[in-house]
This record gives C-alpha cells, sequence and structure tokens, in this order.
C-alpha cells in the first residue's frame, strides 16, 4: 500500500467499540485493572497510552520497523538513543548536525563518557578515517541540517554492519514518504515530529522507528524508564497531521523547486543549496534513493545587510526558527538554530553571516515568490 493511503489511515481502525473514524484521545494517567494480577494492557499512561500507541503503531508502519516510539521532543528522543550508549563509548557523527543535537551531545553526553567524532558523513572515507576500536555508532542526519548533503545511507550501512556499529538516521527533513532509512540499513530512525510529520507548527514531539525486536526492546525500557514520553493530546494532534503528510510534501516540494530556481538566477543571491537543483552535489545520488528532494532551501545573500532585509520585510514568509510545516518560515543558522556549533565548525562547513534557511510551506508558490522579491529588492 502506498504510504499516502496508509498515513490517513493511521488510528482508523482503533476504536472498534463506536466505530470512530479518529483514535479518540485518551486523556487519562492510568487504567484500572480488571482483577489482581491482570491488565488490559494498559496500566499507566508513561508505560503506554492507547492514543500515543496509535501514533507509535503507524509510524512503525509507515517506516516499515517492528515498532514505534513517540517522546515529548526531538531532543527527547534523540537523547533516549544515547542511553544505549556506556562510558568510554565512542560514535561517529554528521558534521553540520542540528545545533540543538550538537550541544547534546557535546555538552551533556560527553560529561557521561561519550566522546563524538564531527565528520562529514556524506564522504565514506570520512567516516572510515574516523574509525576508533571504542566505536559503537554512527549518528547521520540523512538530509543535513541546514546544507543539504545526503548521505548515502546503504554505503554507511556496509561499513557499521562490518564494523558491528548501530547506525542512527535523523530523517526529520526527508520523512518516510520520501525516504526509509530502516529499509536502506539503518537500525533505528530518528525524527523531530515537530516538523513534517505533525506538519502544522502547532505541536512539539518526537518519533523513533526500530528494525530489531530486541533493540526495541531496550528501546522501549529506556522510553518508560526515563519517561519523556508524548503526552495524549500531542499524539492525536501528531496523527491528524501524518495523516495529510503525502499532500503537504508534494506540494512543499513542488513550490521549493520553483523557489529555488527562482533564487538561484536572482543577482542578490550568491549561491543556493537546494538537492533538486542539477548543480548539487547529491543530486544524482538523493534522485536514486529518494522519492524527492525536500523542501529546505538554504541559500546565501549577496551581502549582510540583505540578511536583516529579507527577515524582516517577507510579509507571508515568517521569521521564526523551526521548518516542515505549512507556513513558510526563514531563519538565520549562524545566530538561531545553529548557534551551539562551534564557531570555526560552523565556519569550515559555510554556516556563515550570509547564510540563511528557508522551510517551504504550502501557499502559493507565485505570493511566496513575489514575497522574496519584494524584501530582497526593497533597496537599491
Ligand atoms: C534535524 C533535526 N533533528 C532534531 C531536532 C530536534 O527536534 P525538536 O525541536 O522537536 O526537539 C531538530 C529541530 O530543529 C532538527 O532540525
Amino acid at each position: 500500500m502506498n504510504i499516502a493511503t496508509q498515513a490517513v489511515h493511521i488510528g482508523l481502525e482503533w476504536d472498534t467499540r463506536t466505530g470512530a473514524v479518529t483514535v479518540p484521545v485518551y486523556q487519562t494517567a492510568t487504567f484500572r485493572h480488571p482483577g489482581l494480577g491482570q491488565s488490559t494492557g494498559y496500566d499507566y499512561s508513561r508505560s503506554g497510552n492507547p492514543t500515543r500507541q496509535a501514533l507509535e503503531d503507524g509510524m512503525a508502519r509507515l517506516d516499515h520497523g517492528v515498532r514505534g516510539f513517540a517522546y515529548s521532543s526531538g531532543m527527547a528522543a534523540i537523547a533516549n538513543l544515547l542511553l544505549l550508549f556506556k562510558p568510554g563509548d565512542h560514535l561517529i557523527v554528521t558534521e553540520d548536525l542540528y545545533g540543538g543535537t550538537c550541544r547534546l551531545f557535546d555538552k551533556i553526553f560527553s560529561q557521561y563518557g561519550l566522546s563524538f567524532s564531527y565528520v562529514d558523513t556524506s564522504d565514506i572515507s570520512a567516516i572510515t578515517g574516523a574509525l576508533l576500536p571504542s566505536t559503537k555508532a554512527v549518528f547521520v542526519e540523512t538530509l543535513t541540517n541546514p546544507l543539504l548533503k545526503f548521505a548515502d545511507l546503504p554505503a554507511i550501512a556496509d561499513i557499521c554492519s562490518s564494523n558491528g556499529l548501530l547506525l542512527i538516521a535523523d530523517n526529520t527533513f526527508l520523512t518516510p514518504y520520501l525516504l526509509r532509512p530502516l529499509e536502506l540499513g539503518a537500525d533505528i530512525a530518528v525524527y523531530s515530529a515537530t516538523k513534517y510529520l505533525a506538519g502544522h507548527n502547532d505541536t512539539v514531539s518526537g518519533l523513533v522507528t526500530v528494525k530489531d525486536p530486541e533493540l526495541a526492546e531496550k528501546v522501549y525500557f529506556h522510553q518508560n524508564s526515563v519517561g519523556a514520553v508524548l503526552g495524549p493530546q500531542d499524539s492525536w494532534l501528531t496523527i491528524r497531521g501524518l495523516k495529510t503528510l503525502g499532500i503537504r510534501m508534494d506540494r512543499q516540494m513542488e513550490n521549493a523547486d520553483r523557489i529555488a530556481r527562482w533564487l538561484d538566477v536572482h543577482p542578490r543571491i550568491a549561491r543556493v543549496y537546494y538537492p533538486g537543483l542539477e548543480e548539487h552535489r547529491d543530486h544524482l545520488l538523493m534522485a536514486h534513493y529518494s522519492r524527492g528532494f525536500g523542501a529546505m532551501i538554504a541559500f546565501e545573500v549577496a551581502s549582510p545587510e540583505l540578511v536583516e532585509q529579507l527577515l524582516l520585510k517577507t510579509a507571508l514568509i515568517s521569521f521564526a526558527e523551526s521548518l516542515g510545516g505549512v507556513e513558510s518560515l526563514i531563519t538565520f543558522p549562524e545566530v538561531q538554530t545553529h548557534a551551539d556549533i562551534p564557531p570555526e565548525l560552523r565556519a569550515r562547513l559555510g554556516i556563515n553571516n550570509v547564510l540563511l534557511r528557508l522551510s517551504v510551506g504550502i501557499e502559493d508558490a507565485d505570493d511566496l515568490i513575489e514575497d522574496l522579491r519584494q524584501a530582497l529588492e526593497a533597496t537599491a
């Protein structure tokens, strides 16, 4: 079945008693036991809640995993996954990583004995060059934030399986609609569901899918022990968002393609990073493995003054963090989303004082282009 259909049907079969078409919000902390030593399958909402489970099961189906897990944010999901490791363990990590993930690794988990090497994970030799006897995992973003480099998951999975490493893929920018990491060799996929999955900039949530039942048991143990679970109301909102994943992604990608091509030839734009452009370094690789190029665009304006002009003079496109929702958003990674990346690394990567990141929404493409044009060309 096509994933767009599967997504629409999440939770549909849940309430057999009334036949409700959407899963109810089970707003309860606890569940009555039918008898001594008996359970309905639900005991306490940290351990399991029917609305959350409808989301977790649905996501596992979309990603072809054995099990899904929902957390109170994408960061909570990533933090829970790091509990799979022990002091002394080393992880190889994508270098242009979301700044919050970098902060979690360097400022928190490094205090508990984990170490991280940042490499360009779209370069296979950089990964093999970083291997240490203590390496236990490779953590990649399938499409990186903000520079949109694409990871060759099957090639990375080969390295991982020959060295006994876990492969964890943050697939936030692509979603299972475009690419399923578990099918391409990852052991675990993780998502900021706040973004495309929930899709409406109205809830913060995180999702994980796992390929192997034994590994899934460990992840569940940590989810239940730590308790950073997604509440029933937010689980319901995430399900509702997921139902329109296919239609939103198609529209957002169509808009992004038009906008990227318009920006690419504008005299006040110095450089465009968008994998749908034929000159993008990973265009062909991504065309092979992914059903589309996503709807994120990073671009450099011709001078630093244009940064503020674009951020403040766009009327339809909001200057705000986050991405993936129906509303278009623009941000300045150097100062906002990626401020926690060490300045030398930022400079080497190209996250500089003229780089902007645009999350393209579902508005009319002509309106978005007109908004960018009036802001870019506002002063002579
Ligand atoms: C690629 C990526 N991973 C993880 C996160 C963290 O997710 P959340 O903000 O839901 O905690 C983000 C947030 O921007 C992100 O862009």
